[in-house]
């Protein structure tokens, strides 16, 4: 992967671009289609067992302290739903390492709409509703906390979640983010051919000046997650999401760093062969300067050093973790997800349970 070349824009692409953001939020069949390569999780499975429904092991108003495994939400990526294959596959081979698990898939503006709310919205609003929807389930709500997987841009959002909504909607013990995008992007992705016109536009127009417009802040996704850092001022002064999450400006926001420095596990795991975001070093929270290529690891960094979010707190309690898992950008294999979810997930840790104060 190359960060030299700074793509220019040529007026064709511009057009391009302003088409695709005006049409396509009035018309939902411009939305980009299913064939459109985006960031649709696939699992590569041995043997694909049955399906059998997922059953909640915690049934709600229960303070059990038995050792039954936390439920899991799980927030998919951008083009992705939450009712797709690959995340069906997610909840069972959960349900294989930690039978019983209560596995609830979020939906950030309804099932049927969530593969244009994952292109298109604000995602400040859809961050509270979430928060609102999960605080209102009667599993989630009720248990002692949950576990979070976040595929791609759903990782950030999720760590959102955390920061913004930690102190009153369901607790989360460990966050797990895979490929997410933690730093920002610098393209929208990398574009699969010639013909792919969805990406190609929407790389345009992050490379436009209108990128920073309330318009394009409020309402195309992956704009609130853009962040290059030879254009860092008009980062700090528009970005509607990641600037604000990461406490990137003079005011740093408490709630967020103490919200964060709460979790168990923050889990962050790199695609070693993503060929799709850019820079895929996003994923371990590292900055990319995309003129030059070179990459400052995060714990040389501010944001780690003067712990603006809580991470430095995170890792002295060996809370925060960088694993690689080998594959393009979610192509996983289910022994990487065993792995992973044998680690991270599955019931609390008895001590964990012994010293939680609970409200009888
Ligand atoms: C900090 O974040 C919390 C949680 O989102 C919010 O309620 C609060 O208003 C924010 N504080 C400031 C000063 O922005
Ligand atoms: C996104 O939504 C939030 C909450 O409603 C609002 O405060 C913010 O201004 C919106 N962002 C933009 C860029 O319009
Ligand atoms: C990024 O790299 C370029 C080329 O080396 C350099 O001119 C520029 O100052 C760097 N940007 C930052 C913010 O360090």
């Amino acid at each position: 992967m190359s960060y030299h070349a700074k793509q220019s824009i040529t007026p064709a692409r511009k057009m391009l671009a302003f088409v695709f953001l005006f049409v396509a939020p009035v018309f939902p069949f411009a939305l980009p289609p299913h064939d459109v390569n985006l960031q649709d999780l696939t699992i590569a499975r041995s043997n694909r067992a049955q399906r059998v429904p997922l059953q909640p092991s915690i049934s709600p108003l229960s303070t059990d302290f038995d050792d039954s495994p936390l439920p899991v939400i799980v927030w998919h990526g951008l083009g992705d739903a939450s009712n797709a294959d690959g995340l069906a596959d997610t909840g069972d081979i959960i349900n294989e390492v930690h039978p019983g698990t209560y596995v609830h898939f979020i939906s950030a503006n309804g099932e049927s709409d969530d593969r244009s709310a994952s292109f298109f919205g604000n995602v400040t609003e859809q961050i509270d509703l979430v928060c609102e929807t999960l605080a209102k389930d009667p599993i989630l709500s009720t248990a002692l906390a949950v576990d979070a997987i976040g595929f791609s841009q759903g990782g950030q959002f999720l760590r959102g979640y955390v920061e913004r909504c930690g102190s009153w909607a369901p607790k989360v013990r460990s966050l797990v983010t895979f490929g997410s995008q933690h730093n920002g992007i610098v393209e929208f992705q990398k574009c699969k051919g010639a013909t792919d016109f969805v990406c190609h536009a929407a790389n345009a127009l992050l490379k436009s000046s209108t990128v920073w417009s309330d318009y394009v802040q409020s309402h195309l996704v992956p704009a609130q997650y853009y962040r290059d850092l030879n254009d860092y001022e008009n980062y700090l002064a528009h970005s509607n999401f990641l600037a604000d999450i990461n406490n990137e400006r003079n005011h740093k926001n408490e709630t967020y760093k103490e919200n964060l420095a709460q979790l168990e596990k923050f889990v962050m795991i790199l695609f070693e062969d993503d060929n799709t975001v850019i820079p895929k070093e996003s994923g371990w929270f590292a900055e990319v300067n995309a003129t030059s290529g070179h990459v400052t690891l995060l714990k040389n960094r501010p944001i780690y050093q003067e712990n603006w979010i809580g991470l430095k707190d995170l890792d002295e309690k060996g809370g925060l973790v960088f694993e690689t898992v080998r594959g393009e950008h979610m192509q996983l294999k289910e022994k990487d997800l065993k792995r992973i979810f044998r680690k991270y997930l599955g019931p609390l840790r008895k001590d964990a349970r012994d010293g939680l104060k609970v409200d009888l």
